[in-house]
């Protein structure tokens, strides 16, 4: 049976910083508040999400040496479409010159890693070439009076291609969850802007990085103690920090890009991912779990053998 590796990475970034400081001059907030509560210090704010799905594909398929007629499917993670419809993905697709199917995948925070889980199925099925990008603009669907979702968000993209490979492929264990009776701790209805109960949400957020990691690491055969690397879902480093301690990975086995980028949902991990492979932190041969949690509430965790 065929698997699958990741032989490409990109991210997009909004040129535009905005610091702690610049929102503390608008904002009944401060830099010490947001770095202590969230760890926090600046994000990027600006783009389209196609724009910046676009961006960050062009790269992870240069970077793969794939061109994009072969692609055979386009996954664009998402929360924050461009428009209701039709999907974002059929602005990335065209923007790209990719030829095959193309959609949308919508599980708020946790929709790379459900997206990741997803393509390899759809690799298992015969598709040979996938990209696969998380891509958002939360800054369009938050209120800039509100100081308690103003100093959470930021915009950004991370994309990665995924080959078909003969042999296992990397994928070793994952797991997806929801619990719908949550919806109400974070929401964004039509033309509104995006409400979260933060304290409610913390707790069941470390709670279900736990479980689930744990649950993908068993189907792996795998224990927390076995992962060179664990590129969590960046909402809060408090979140990060108390999972990883929980699950026993010490700090030099985490990923933490949140102080620079805030939280940009779904595209979250993979510019935390690309930051490890970027900075040299990440090899062949590595155990990787990736772990993300959001509205929905939702959360997912994938455990992969770097490059098979
Ligand atoms: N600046 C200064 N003070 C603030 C701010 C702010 N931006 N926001 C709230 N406060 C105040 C509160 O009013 C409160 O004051 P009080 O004690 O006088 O009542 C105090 O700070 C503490 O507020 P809490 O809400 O209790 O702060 P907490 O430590 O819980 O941190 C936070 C809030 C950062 C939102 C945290 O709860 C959190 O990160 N929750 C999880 C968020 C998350 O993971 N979301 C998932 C995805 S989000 C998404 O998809 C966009």
């Amino acid at each position: 049976m065929p698997g699958a590796v990741i032989t490409g990475w990109g991210i997009s970034l909004p040129d535009k910083i905005v610091t702690n400081q610049d929102l503390s001059v608008r904002l009944d907030t401060s830099d010490a508040w947001i770095t202590e509560r969230t760890g926090i210090k600046e994000r990027r704010i600006g783009g389209t999400t196609s724009g910046l799905a676009i961006e960050a594909g062009r790269i992870a398929l240069e970077r793969a040496g794939v061109d994009s007629a072969d692609i055979d499917i386009l996954v664009l993670a998402t929360a924050t479409p461009d428009a209701l419809v039709p999907g974002t993905s059929a602005t990335v697709q065209d923007g790209l010159g990719i030829k095959g199917g193309a959609f949308d995948v919508n599980a708020a925070c946790s929709g790379f890693v459900y997206s990741l889980v997803v393509s390899h199925g759809l690799i298992l099925s015969g598709a040979k070439r996938i990209l696969l990008i998380g891509s958002e603009t939360l800054s369009r669907i938050t209120d800039w009076d509100d100081r308690t979702m103003a100093v959470l968000v930021g915009d950004g993209a991370g994309a990665v291609v995924l080959e078909a490979t003969e042999g296992p492929g990397e994928l070793l264990g994952w797991h997806l969850g929801a619990d719908g009776s949550l919806r109400h701790l974070l929401k964004c209805d039509h033309g509104g802007y995006m409400y979260m109960n933060g304290k409610e949400i913390f707790r069941h957020a470390v709670r279900a990085v736990i479980e689930s990691s744990q649950i993908a690491l068993g189907r792996a055969g795998l224990a927390a103690d076995d992962v060179d690397l664990f590129v969590p879902h960046q909402a809060n480093a408090r979140i990060i920090t108390a999972a990883a301690h929980r699950l026993g990975i010490s700090e030099e086995r985490y990923v933490i890009t949140i102080d620079r980028y805030g939280n940009t949902s779904s595209a979250s991990i993979p510019l935390a991912l690309a930051d490890a492979l970027d900075t040299g932190r990440l090899q062949k041969g590595a155990t990787v779990l990736l772990s993300g949690f959001g509205g929905g509430m939702t959360w997912a965790s994938a455990v992969l053998r770097w490059g098979g």
